[in-house]
């Protein structure tokens, strides 16, 4: 029994507490323009304009970088090279060093920042950096997985999970197929760009506003570069425009010009890039390319698979460790493997430094194994939803992860089959199969693909948060976390989650921008890991501010503590009931604390990286996604006619947010496997940088009928209500349209040959596909 279910067995159920479908607390404001955004925040009198001149060559030696004419640009107050960083010149997220903040006496990618100006104006910093004569010595460059391969160059160690022996497993298979699969990145435009404004104060003090994820890691970022103690530096978000991960760790470069320039000119200073400069200059989804060799039976019962994941970096680590370890970690998804072996290989290229994404590796780990599933589906000739079926994890013996782990929550096939009755998966492919036969040119394809999803950062210390809330004599109440808002509805969630313990009403309960000056020390908000975290935390808070209460109550009113019960906004103390804010008040007059701290690591996890053993995750998340296209095999164009998603967020805490983020997450998801395609130039410069190049999902491009439900369940373990994290988990359900227009493809050869579909299926590489089946079926 958790510690809330022991203390309070009788907490009575509130419209405004864990489980109702409450709106975000800031829909209205974003619907009207009325949210502040960093950009909308009042300009104080002086305030300075910052903008980045970056590197034009993807690997040189900076012979000469001559800023005259930049310095005597109109509007121009400033310029700053990495000479003028009055501390260390670093914002490798992990202390590497491999990551400068302004380039010494090289660049490494086409966009990289080599110097930063402050003027009056945007348009004038903007301007001025344009001005830049830079002499550069080019070197030989790295721009992708092959040429990086050949070099063998890594950005951190990869790793290797390995269980039985794959090499005899596949040896002795009776089936054995080896091919390569190809998976784009992603680019992750979130609506509010890149953006910090940082405000001088007294002696050290800067504080600044930042669209970040990760608020104590930029923290310290500034502290580094400025020199200073991190208890000079205040980092304040309210909201971000969404992070998608790419406010991880690329927002603290950001945050480290603008609080320069405010330090060394004392006087307030914004950086907002424009968005091709945000394209160009921050890191994105990894591509990967897996090799793959698998065995299996006539059966489709995999019996061993050996699986390369190299990916392509960009020029520093970055995150890309742990990226690069999430993949190996769904590598299996929903199946057992009985030996395998996956060894990443995170490649060095002379590209911007890829980061965290929705998924965080996850999603490409997952699109290889459902590739080894089509691969055997064609094979074999079974459906493809048999052949997953067959090879999920199971009972004792089949229910061991390539990471020693023991799957124990699994729910894949239960779920799976709900999904299959509900949306007629049978049926539908059946009445597809025969409807093609029939239809020259337009064809149907259809996918029911599932997802199994690790909850848990890998790196066991960011599984803490805390939590500060503060009771007022009126009985309203302040509650501020670690976690970050970027659209994902955190907020709310952590709000229901302190109404509900204190059964009050959520409009009684204000969330504060997140700060390092509240709750300090605190994990980026990523890994989805958002309202486990500091849900709990806050609950924690919570339940102290409540145990006083009641003791406080008891002793008062002379009755037992078993005979204090909170009830929506009011306490029944024995035979009577009071407002809550009279309790409150009452409190305050007895001199009772109303101000408590929260905090919570998550129990039960560990790792040993370098023996590839542990449990990394406190628990999984499920979800499965069908989706039905229509394929015009003349054009390679697309639509995606339906879809129907099952997903698993436990008891969830907010229905109506889980499902918001369900449906944004498979969109996206579906996105990056189809039309967003990133595409550098021989030169090493990104040219796909702005959306009329880059094709982000439109409304023109929704499913035209979208069915999303909540499976009915529980977390099995004690997480927040029992609930389970939903940011990430639903992003590879649109892994499902890519094996749908797989399928369409398929059957211009007759469903004989996989089609070995890569990512992103834009219309180009469908249409050439469409080709290479028909020259099959051709030969054949
Ligand atoms: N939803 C919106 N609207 N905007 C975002 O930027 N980021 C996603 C996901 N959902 C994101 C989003 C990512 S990458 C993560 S890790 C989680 O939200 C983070 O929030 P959570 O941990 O509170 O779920
Ligand atoms: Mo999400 S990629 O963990 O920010």
């Amino acid at each position: 029994m958790s510690r809330v279910e022991r203390i309070f067995p009788h907490a009575a159920t509130l419209k405004s507490g864990v489980a109702a479908s409450l709106p975000h607390d800031s829909a209205g404001r974003h619907v009207t323009g009325e949210a502040v955004y960093i950009d909308d925040m009042p300009e104080p009198e002086g305030m300075v304009h910052v903008y980045v001149g970056l590197s034009q060559r993807a690997h040189a030696r900076l012979v000469d970088v001559d800023l005259s004419r930049v310095r005597s640009a109109p509007g121009v107050l400033a310029v700053f090279t990495a000479a003028d960083i009055p501390g260390d010149n670093d914002v490798s997220p992990q202390h590497l060093h491999d990551e400068p903040l302004l380039a010494t006496d090289r660049v490494e990618f086409a966009g990289q920042p080599v110097f930063i100006v402050a003027a009056g104006t945007r348009l004038e910093a903007r301007a001025a950096v344009r001005l830049a004569a830079i002499t550069y010595d080019d070197l030989p460059s790295v721009l992708d997985i092959d040429a990086a391969k050949a070099t063998g160059k890594l950005v951190t160690t990869p790793m290797t999970l390995a269980r039985g022996d794959a090499a005899a497993a596949l040896a002795a298979a009776p089936r054995r197929i080896s091919a390569r699969l190809q998976i784009g990145g992603q680019e992750h435009f979130y609506l509010e760009s890149q953006i910090a404004y940082a405000v001088p104060g007294e002696e050290d003090d800067v504080t600044v506003y930042s669209s970040t994820q990760n608020p104590t890691e930029v923290q310290h970022m500034v502290s580094v570069t400025l020199g200073v103690p991190a208890h000079a530096v205040t980092i304040e978000v309210r909201r971000m425009g969404g992070g998608f991960g790419g406010k991880e760790t690329q927002c603290s470069a950001f945050a480290c010009y603008a609080a320069l320039v405010a330090k060394r000119l004392k006087r307030a200073a914004k950086i907002r890039p424009d968005r091709d400069d945000d394209m160009v200059m921050t890191g994105k989804r990894h591509d990967f390319t897996m090799d793959y060799d698998l065995g299996f039976d006539d059966d489709g019962r995999i019996r061993g698979v050996d699986m390369t994941f190299a990916a392509k970096c960009g020029w520093s680590a970055d995150l890309s460790g742990p990226v690069t370890d999430r993949a190996l970690f769904h590598a299996d998804n929903c199946y057992f493997y009985p030996a395998v072996r996956a060894v990443s290989e995170p490649l060095k290229t002379n590209t911007v430094s890829n980061t965290a994404f929705r998924g965080f590796g996850g999603p490409q780990g997952i699109v290889g194994a459902e590739r080894l599933i089509e691969e055997i589906a064609y094979a074999t000739g079974l459906d493809a939803l048999d052949v997953r079926k067959r090879n999920f994890y199971g009972k004792a013996g089949r229910d061991v992860t390539p990471y020693h782990q023991t799957v124990r929550d699994n729910i894949a096939l239960e779920l799976v089959e709900q999904l299959e009755r509900d949306c007629d998966y049978r049926a539908r492919r059946a009445a597809i199969r025969a409807a093609n036969a029939g239809s020259p040119i337009i064809k149907r394809g259809i996918a029911l693909t599932p997802v199994k999803f690790g909850i848990s950062f890998t790196l066991t210390s960011s599984n803490q948060a805390g939590a500060l809330l503060l009771v007022y004599t009126d009985g309203s109440v302040q509650i501020n976390h670690g976690g970050t808002e970027m659209g994902q509805g955190l907020y709310v969630k952590v709000a229901q989650v302190v109404a509900e313990v204190l059964q009050i009403d959520i409009s009684r309960i204000k969330i504060t921008a997140t700060t390092t000056g509240k709750v300090p020390n605190t994990s980026p908000t990523a890994a989805s890991s958002g309202a486990d975290l500091n849900g709990k935390a806050a609950e924690a808070a919570a339940l102290t501010i409540k145990e006083r209460l009641t003791t406080f109550v008891a002793e008062k009113w002379n009755v037992r503590e078993d005979e204090v019960i909170f009830l929506p906004n009011r306490i029944r103390i024995g035979q009577q009931e009071v407002p809550f804010a009279d309790v409150v008040k009452q409190a305050y007059l007895a001199r009772v604390q109303l101000s408590a701290t929260g905090f919570y690591k998550t129990p039960k996890i560990h790792w040993d990286r370098k023996a590839g053993r542990g449990r990394p995750f406190y628990y999984f998340a499920y979800g499965a996604a069908c989706t039905e296209v229509a394929v015009d095999t003349l054009t390679g164009e697309y639509r995606i006619e339906r879809v129907d998603i099952l997903h698993d967020c436990g008891r969830s805490l907010n229905p109506i947010l889980d499902i918001g983020q369900i449906e944004g997450a498979y969109v996206q998801g579906a996105g990056w496997l189809t039309t967003e395609e990133l595409w550098w130039d021989g030169k090493g410069r990104l040219r796909t940088h702005a959306p009329s190049t880059y094709k982000i999902p439109a409304f023109s491009d929704r499913p035209r009928i979208f069915n999303v439900a909540l499976y009915d369940g529980q977390n099995r373990e004690e997480s927040i209500f029992r609930s389970k994290a939903v940011g990430e988990p639903p992003l590879p359900l649109g892994v499902s349209a890519l094996h749908a227009i797989s399928d369409a493809v398929a059957s211009v050869a007759d469903y004989r040959h996989c089609p070995r579909l890569d990512a992103p299926a834009t219309p180009e590489r469908v249409l050439d596909t469409v080709d290479r089946m028909r020259a099959a079926a051709a030969k054949a």
